[in-house]
């Protein structure tokens, strides 16, 4: 077992859950910061399903070249149901006793920093870093992926506008995010959309007719709708429910999917990226753990684990009114 005094010579860095654009610079991040403070430096392959199978790589500064501008993982990701058991974490931890490795950098989103707390709670020396693009992890302004993410969603609607206005036809445009609207808030205000639907809050489909067929009235020639993935009824659904009132535009519907997932990290992205990096190494070697590091301002803060992960991040009523105003 690892004792909180034990000098560091090894550590270890996985990625789980679902892939962010910017996890690649942040590995890069540890790789490097790990090598200049003369540490070996482990990659774990698969996420915490690769650390069952003891899938470790050693790094070199030469392993992590030429990544910052890739998206994706290259130690790959995965979402371990096996980890989530107690078998697996002995599993997880008797392998890295195998490796001797005294440090575990956990990159990745909720269920992956629970599975990093599990870790902690039982001796294991582990620093998280918030990687999602939903950014619904609390205790960070910013998670590792968002900004790519929200890039690569004006990007498409900016482009539906044009097919819409070309038409005068009305769009509803679903962007992932799980239970957090947040995706589709931001992005609701920065493409000028005539109505953000989001999960927190509950709006009666009427309303959603009422606020094309006013967009319509207005002389406009679009309506853009931006759908959060958590929202209910399902966008597909609520297409047809549209489109089958008279409301002045007909209706299309737009599922962007994983291609939010994908795509080289935006420079905000790398840099945020880069930052954790190093500073899950810092922290590490200062003797912390069971903490994740968040960006809160402009500082990068320890938070511990047990507090991410039992707390909600709250969507913004502000943000969310903001695109509402705009809108009009
Ligand atoms: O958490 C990231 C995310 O992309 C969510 O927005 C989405 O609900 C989910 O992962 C999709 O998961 P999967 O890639 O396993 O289908």
């Amino acid at each position: 077992m690892f004792s909180k005094n034990q000098a560091i010579q090894t550590i270890a860095v996985l990625t789980s859950g679902g892939d962010a654009p910017g996890m690649n610079p942040c590995i890069r991040a540890v790789v490097r910061t790990g090598l200049a403070n003369n540490l070996r430096v482990l990659g774990v392959e698969g996420g915490f399903e690769g650390l069952i199978r003891g899938s470790f790589r050693e790094m070199g500064a030469r392993d992590v070249g030429g990544i910052l501008q890739r998206g994706g993982t290259i130690l790959q990701t995965a979402r371990s149901k096996e980890f989530r058991e107690p078998r697996g974490q002995r599993e997880a931890i008797r392998q890295m006793n195998n490796a001797q490795v005294d440090g575990l950098i956990v990159i990745g989103g909720d269920g992956s920093l629970n599975g990093a707390m599990k870790l902690a709670e039982q001796g294991v020396r582990v620093i998280g870093l918030p990687g999602s693009i939903d950014n619904d992890i609390y205790g960070t302004d910013m998670c590792i992926g968002v900004d790519t993410a929200l890039n690569t969603i004006v990007d498409a609607i900016d482009k539906l506008r044009d097919t819409a206005s070309s038409h005068s036809r009305a769009f509803l445009v679903e962007t992932m995010g799980r239970e957090s609207g947040y995706l589709a808030t931001q992005a609701g205000i920065i493409t000028g959309a005539e109505l953000v639907l989001v999960p927190e809050v509950q709006t009666p489909v009427e309303e959603v007719a009422h606020a094309i067929e006013e967009a319509y009235r207005r002389g406009k020639t679009h309506a853009i709708v931006v759908v959060a993935e958590g929202y209910t009824p399902h966008t597909a659904e609520l297409g047809q429910q549209i489109d089958a009132m008279d409301i002045g535009f007909s209706t299309r519907v737009t599922i962007l999917g994983h291609i939010q997932r994908g795509g080289k990290p935006s420079a905000f992205d790398r840099l945020l990226a880069s930052r954790f990096g190093v500073k899950a190494v810092e922290f590490l070697l200062n003797g912390q753990t069971g903490v994740m590091v968040g960006l809160n301002g402009r500082e990068m803060e320890p938070v511990p684990l047990s507090v991410v992960v039992s707390h909600k991040r709250v969507l913004s009523a502000e943000n969310l009114n903001m695109a509402g105003i705009l809108a009009r």
